[in-house]
């Protein structure tokens, strides 16, 4: 990996976490220790209800904090939603975008993904863009033609090393226990690279591609040891600081 790619492990709550839980996540800005910030970033999504608290605690450490969705508009009639002016405001630096999750759930399209992302950079934020093959399309052979079609699709025009993250999350191996071999996610990463190189040529070098989709502490290392994985997004092991903080120690 260049040197300037510096690894990125993000916890994604999903919907899970009521304020006896912000513990969980100050365990984690306390186990992220100076060896460990030296080597990777580390990022904490918890839901939207959490991240004025979770970003007020953590504020004397490195450990960040970050949305899991954003609306495209700044503000307005929108019942329910969150801008992502609005989790600046309330302290993250970061948000999930285009998970699959909410592109089976809310329907959300790729032109969707592509103007909720220029929301977060205009709010500040960096913006983690998810794509993912869905099984079917796994087996019949079509993942890197649909990979590719999502990243050219939900990645807006003016994407940088600072302000995009790309999540290559297979949709089989969220919350399955399934996970691809070190190599499928290396083909995958590297076609992902590959297509973000003919969009912003030399840039895409220093554009971080997380693998997410079943990490563990157990497989964190063969899968985040592939070559163009810059890190993982994590589900449910990003849950308890424990697991969370092994995982982030494989990079030690
Ligand atoms: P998982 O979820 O780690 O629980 O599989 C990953 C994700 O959906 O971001």
């Amino acid at each position: 990996m260049p040197a300037e790619r510096r690894p990125l492990v993000a916890g994604n709550w999903k919907m899970n976490g009521l304020k006896a839980s912000a513990g969980e996540i100050g365990a984690v800005a306390q186990g992220y220790d100076a060896a460990l910030a030296a080597r990777i970033d580390l990022l904490v999504c918890p839901p939207a209800t959490l991240v004025c608290k979770a970003a007020a605690d953590v504020a004397q450490s490195p450990l960040v904090i970050g949305g899991q969705d954003c609306h495209a508009k700044a503000c307005g009639a929108h019942t329910g939603d969150i801008s992502a002016e609005m989790l600046a405001d309330a302290g993250a630096k970061a948000v999930i975008l285009g998970h699959s999750e909410r592109r089976a759930d809310h329907h959300e399209s790729d032109e969707m993904i592509w103007q909720k992302a220029e929301a977060a950079w205009r709010a500040g934020l960096t913006a983690i863009i998810c794509v993912g093959e869905t099984e079917e399309q796994r087996t019949a052979g079509h993942h890197h033609a649909v990979v590719a079609r999502q990243v050219r699709g939900s990645v807006p025009d003016d994407a940088t090393p600072e302000n995009t993250v790309v999540a290559y999350e297979p949709i089989w191996a969220i919350g399955t226990g399934l996970v691809p071999t070190p190599e499928d996610v290396a083909e995958v990463h590297g076609a992902i690279r590959a297509v973000l190189a003919q969009r912003f040529g030399e840039a895409a070098q220093g554009i971080r591609i997380l693998y997410g989709g079943s990490v563990k502490p157990d497989n964190a290392k063969a899968l985040l040891g592939a070559a163009d994985v810059d890190g993982a997004l994590v589900g449910g092991a990003s849950l308890k600081a424990d697991d969370f903080l092994a995982i982030a120690r494989s990079y030690l």
